[in-house]
């Protein structure tokens, strides 16, 4: 029976970035996975594919607005394969320079579903591993909407809407959270008629709501409808979907037929099949394994991490779970995770970006907060790059000056929150980021000048 000091299930960005860790702390490390390629639901069928394609769609879509720049492109055109091509080149190569990196820190990778029949034992197809750890990171499944039975032809999860053959003529998209909204632009761009529906009366829960407002607004402006406060049915007709839509308020129902329908409305911790019930494996009433500030499950040598344990299901999250975990493992302090200062990225054009608290979480429980904003019609750069739709809003302490959260809608949202999650990590204030040095003209002095405003001394508003 081969022997490792950990076995890791799963090799997602959670994952493979604990066995690579591992590995480089000196512990003899496999990884099992059952896809053929590694990189998980992340670079295969998620976060990469879809930024592939928002990228692609974006190109397209920026072609009307470059007359705004003086520039007429002519008749233009797009070839959907090539473009979704393009998208599996991308997915390619970022898989496989994950397998060299198995290789080059040592890392055994076993292709096959893990499962545990025992503690300490892996199995993997017909081979038994016995590990001094094992380490779950199967990450999540798309939740399912009761009675739509999904085919991935019109009936779709995220994997099926980045893989469409054809532009769909009418794209019914239920749940308006990052990835109905991300699908959603990518389709609308290249043709579909989009309807997003959604549960709640607004865009986003858990985005600050001035910031989901704005989202809403501006992505109504390119063409994207949304069905606000109802809760939708599915059914499958010939080579249709048949979305009925119940209103929330009045219970009044109405129809929509769509070519292709995306189920977006969240994603469930994979748990199921790994055997955990016979180990007594706790998991709490939501089915995310229950662990301690270490990533320790309640059974000895079995530790947990990313979408499979409470927290964001983000990749970046799930990485930090990952080096947290085997740090400690190999006996480096590693201080539990604090995910609150977690930054979360929606990458529809404009971006949305979020930090710690919205305003309405701090107003809810009471705390005093100095609110600052700055909207990018100010800045200079913005207007110079016409990409002037958006705002800065930073949410301080009074007494102590810390960055309590910080929501950017706008160009580059994503980029643009990294010094704030760097501010907000190390203790760094409100004067402390305005009175650093901002190069100018920069899109991230509408970051400046909304600590500035926090602080109420704005400069350019
Ligand atoms: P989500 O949790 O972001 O949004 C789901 C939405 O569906 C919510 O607005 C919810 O109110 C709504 N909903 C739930 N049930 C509904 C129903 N029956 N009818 C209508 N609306 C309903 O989930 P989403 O977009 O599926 O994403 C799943 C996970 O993947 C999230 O945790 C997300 O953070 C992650 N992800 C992150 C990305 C990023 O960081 N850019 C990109 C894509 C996904």
């Amino acid at each position: 029976m081969r022997e490792f000091d950990l076995v890791v299930i799963g090799a997602g960005p959670g994952g493979y970035v604990a066995a690579i860790r591992a590995a480089q702390l000196g512990l003899s490390v496999a990884c099992v996975e059952e896809r053929a390629t590694l990189g998980g639901t992340c670079l295969n069928v998620g976060c990469i594919p879809s930024k592939a394609l928002l990228s692609s769609s974006e190109h397209w879509a920026d072609l009307r607005p470059l007359a705004t720049h003086g520039i007429s492109p002519g008749e233009a055109s797009f070839d959907l394969a090539a473009m979704m091509a393009r998208k599996d080149r991308v997915v390619a190569d970022l898989t496989k320079g994950i397998a060299h990196l198995f290789k080059k820190n040592g890392v055994e990778w076993l292709n096959g579903r893990g499962t545990i029949p025992a503690p300490g034992r892996v199995q993997v197809g017909d081979e038994t591993l016995a590990a001094k750890t094992i380490l779950i990171a199967t990450g999540s499944d798309p939740a399912g909407l009761p009675g739509a039975i999904v085919d991935e032809e019109v009936i779709l999860t995220s994997t099926g809407a980045l893989t469409l053959p054809q532009v769909p003529g009418h794209l019914v998209v239920i749940g308006a959270g990052v990835i109905g909204l991300e699908l959603g632009q990518v389709w609308s761009r290249l043709g579909a008629k989009v309807t997003v529906v959604e549960y709640l009366d607004r865009i986003l829960p858990g985005a600050d709501a001035e910031i989901a407002r704005t989202a809403q607004r501006l992505l109504q402006r390119q063409g994207l409808a949304f069905q606000l406060g109802r809760k939708a049915s599915v059914m499958r007709e010939g080579a249709r979907a048949v979305v009925t839509l119940e209103r929330r308020d009045t219970g009044a129902t109405e129809t929509l037929a769509a070519d292709a329908m995306l189920i977006a409305i969240g994603r469930r911790p994979r748990t199921s099949g790994l055997g955990l019930e016979a180990l007594g494996v706790a998991v709490d009433p939501r089915g995310f394994i229950a662990v301690d500030g270490q990533f320790r499950t309640n059974v000895p040598g079995i530790l947990a991490i990313g979408d499979v344990v409470p927290g964001p299901m983000l990749a970046h999250k799930a990485e930090e779970d990952g080096i947290a975990a085997v740090e400690a493992l190999a006996g480096h302090a590693h201080p539990a995770p604090d995910y609150s200062q977690v930054p979360g990225v929606v990458y529809t054009a404009p971006e949305i970006a979020s930090l710690g608290a919205t305003e309405e979480a701090l107003k809810d429980a009471g705390r005093a907060h100095v609110t600052g904003k700055f909207q990018f019609i100010a800045n200079g750069r913005a207007r110079a790059m016409a990409a002037t739709d958006g705002l800065v809003k930073v949410l301080g302490c009074p007494d102590t000056g810390r960055i309590l959260g910080a929501h950017i809608i706008g160009r580059n949202a994503g980029e643009l929150i990294q010094p704030l999650v760097l501010a907000m990590s190390t203790g760094a204030t409100l004067a402390q980021v305005a009175g650093s040095s901002h190069a100018h003209p920069g899109m991230a002095e509408a970051v400046k000048e909304a600590c500035l405003a926090a602080l109420g001394k704005p400069l350019h508003a």
